[in-house]
């Protein structure tokens, strides 16, 4: 007899199915053509001012790589950072299991990959140790299973994902398809690193000159199946993918957010936090940085070509209590802007867009979760289970469905130091959910009765507005909102990861630069006519 599930076995452990997001290393961005002299003005020029407002990949990175691009240029430049939180990173962020700064875990944005050029290349110019993305325990058990909330319709007990995947004999050629697609889908959006493509204008305009357009306009079922990819390969592994990645099923996400979630190759993440390569960008470029400092409005200054920033500094006696404004030649809106609470009557706003609601639940535990959850014969769960919708459903379905998670799984094992100075192994974990995950529900993940002494020895629950929901589209909101204004968070429609964002911040700042040269070519080209005349 068949049973639906597949049990392929392969020696050693590696790659992972359920990173995001690509790129490939190259050579360094340009602003203007390959091989051209950098323009260097002429005169001495006051300090252009800009502001950035957020901290997280984007912000740090246009402040990083505005810093470059004006030295490149021998533009004089002041740039100031805003940033609400107390710290740099935004949804790039860790926090402390057991309140113990040596055991730091990834609460928000955890993994890039060897594609992923502007993290990589950071990573190593700052010289920041770069961790192999290792998941799960030492115990043998299983690296993956995909649970619909009846049984694991699929298991892989390691070896390569994608080598193991094709062993499978039900896909058939659907995951070398994918594989296929995945490659020429990330070789088209690798061009936007590149001149004449990068620094860009127009995201739309960009999308559709690279064939980006059949990717961003069909949903995930749509796009596979046009390129002859089907279920059960797409139900089974791609939709856990981008479950676990974007929090949504195929029929609700695009084909190019897709394609994002099955590029999985040489995933990694810093040690201690992928925020630091956010902070270093910060210290690089030699902004100024307010943190615990909110921009409350924009506006323009009449008869000038600046705008007027007003913020609140929180301080100790209570929030908001200090406001202060200053002036700017250009401003960098680097978070979304209907989460901002900005106001402006000046600046055209940028499209609102549906983000999810996610819940991120760490905790440690000595318990492994329970087989009799999961419905399985075996000894132990797998380390990593993702989820899918069981047969049978609307391929339109949106919602979590009957396993009501998206994904939980043993990021690593941990010696948990108790008080008598024994040490105790435990299980660092984390689930994604659309509804709080309850301490009744982790107890009853793991087979325990709610009054078990010492099985939860910590947890940290945080919501976050994750990413949009990356439903289908053709147009996405343009970076340039107004002469001098910028934003950067259009491009999370497009997609949405730490490379993205960053690679958006680094596009704006490649075209602020550029209109300060152009502008400063033109006036030079006036002088001489003046002087001609
Ligand atoms: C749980 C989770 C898991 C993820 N996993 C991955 C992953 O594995 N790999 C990956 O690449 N990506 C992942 N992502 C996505 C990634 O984290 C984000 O795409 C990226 O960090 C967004 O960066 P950003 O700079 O655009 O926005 P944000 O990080 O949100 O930064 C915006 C900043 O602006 C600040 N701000 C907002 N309003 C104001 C104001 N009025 N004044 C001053 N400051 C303000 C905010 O405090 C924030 O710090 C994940 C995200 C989440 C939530
Ligand atoms: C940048 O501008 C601020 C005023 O907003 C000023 O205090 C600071 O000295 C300037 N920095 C440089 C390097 O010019
Ligand atoms: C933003 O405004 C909304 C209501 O308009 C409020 O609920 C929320 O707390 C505000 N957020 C911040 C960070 O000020």
């Amino acid at each position: 007899m068949f049973s639906r599930t597949s049990r392929v076995v392969v020696a050693s452990v590696a790659g992972l199915l359920c990173t995001t997001y690509f790129l490939i290393p190259g050579h360094a961005s340009i602003v203007g053509p390959a091989g051209q002299q950098p323009f260097v003005l002429s005169e001495p020029q006051a300090a252009k001012r800009v502001a950035v407002i957020g901290a997280g990949a984007a912000g740090s990175s246009a402040a990083y790589y505005l810093n470059q691009y004006a030295k490149k240029h021998d533009i004089p430049i002041n740039i100031t950072i805003y940033e609400r939180n107390n710290y740099i990173g935004g949804r790039t962020t860790t926090v402390d299991a057991y309140d113990d700064p040596e055991e730091p875990v990834e609460l928000g944005g955890s993994i890039f990959v060897e594609v992923n050029r502007n993290m990589v290349e950071a990573a190593k110019l700052f010289e920041l140790p770069i961790a192999g993305y290792d998941t799960g325990s030492t115990d043998g058990a299983d690296q993956l299973g995909v649970w619909d909330g009846k049984e694991l319709v699929v298991t892989i007990s390691g070896g390569g994902i994608w080598q193991t995947i094709k062993l499978i004999w039900r896909y058939g050629l659907s995951p070398m398809r994918t594989q296929n697609l995945v490659k020429k889908t990330v070789g088209n959006f690798l061009k936007m690193y590149e001149a004449p493509v990068f620094p860009w204008k127009s995201l739309s305009t960009t999308a559709y000159e690279l064939e980006l357009l059949p990717a961003t306009t069909n949903n995930g079922f749509q796009f596979l199946k046009s390129n002859n990819i089907n279920p059960p390969f797409t139900t089974e592994l791609i939709q856990a993918s981008t479950r676990v990645n974007y929090a949504s099923n195929l029929g609700h996400i695009h084909g190019l957010e897709t394609m994002v979630a099955m590029s999985t190759d040489g995933a990694m993440a810093i040690t201690g936090g992928n925020w630091r390569i956010f902070d270093k960008m910060v210290q690089t470029s030699k902004a100024g940085l307010h943190l615990e400092t909110r921009v409350t409005k924009i506006e323009r200054v009449a008869n000038k070509h600046t705008w007027a920033v007003n913020a609140l500094k929180s301080t100790s006696d209570g929030p908001d209590s200090q406001s202060f404004e200053d002036e700017y030649d250009e401003v960098i809106i680097a978070t979304p802007w209907q989460f901002s609470n900005i106001t402006s009557e000046s600046i055209p706003a940028p499209e609102e867009i549906r983000y999810i609601n996610l819940h991120v639940t760490l905790f440690a535990s000595p318990y492994r979760l329970s087989p009799k959850y999961f419905n399985s014969d075996d000894d132990l769960v797998p380390d990593m289970i993702l989820t899918t919708i069981p047969e049978g459903y609307d391929p339109h379905y949106r919602a979590v469905g009957p396993a009501k998670f998206w994904s939980v799984n043993i990021l690593r094992t941990l010696e948990r130091k108790l008080a008598n100075g024994v040490k105790r192994r435990e299980y660092l974990y984390k689930v994604f959910s659309p509804q709080l995950w309850t301490d009744e529900q982790i107890y009853e993940m793991m087979g325990l009765p709610k009054d078990t002494k010492n099985a939860l020895s910590w947890s940290h629950r945080k919501l976050w507005q994750a990413y949009p929901a990356e439903e289908p589209r053709s147009a996405f909101q343009e970076a340039q909102l107004d002469f001098g204004v910028w934003y950067t968070a259009g491009m999370e429609a497009f997609i949405s990861c730490m490379e993205t964002m960053s690679l958006s911040g680094k596009n704006v700042a490649a075209n602020i630069v550029e209109g300060w040269v152009s502008a400063h070519r033109s006036e030079e080209v006036k002088g001489q006519h003046d002087k001609s005349l």
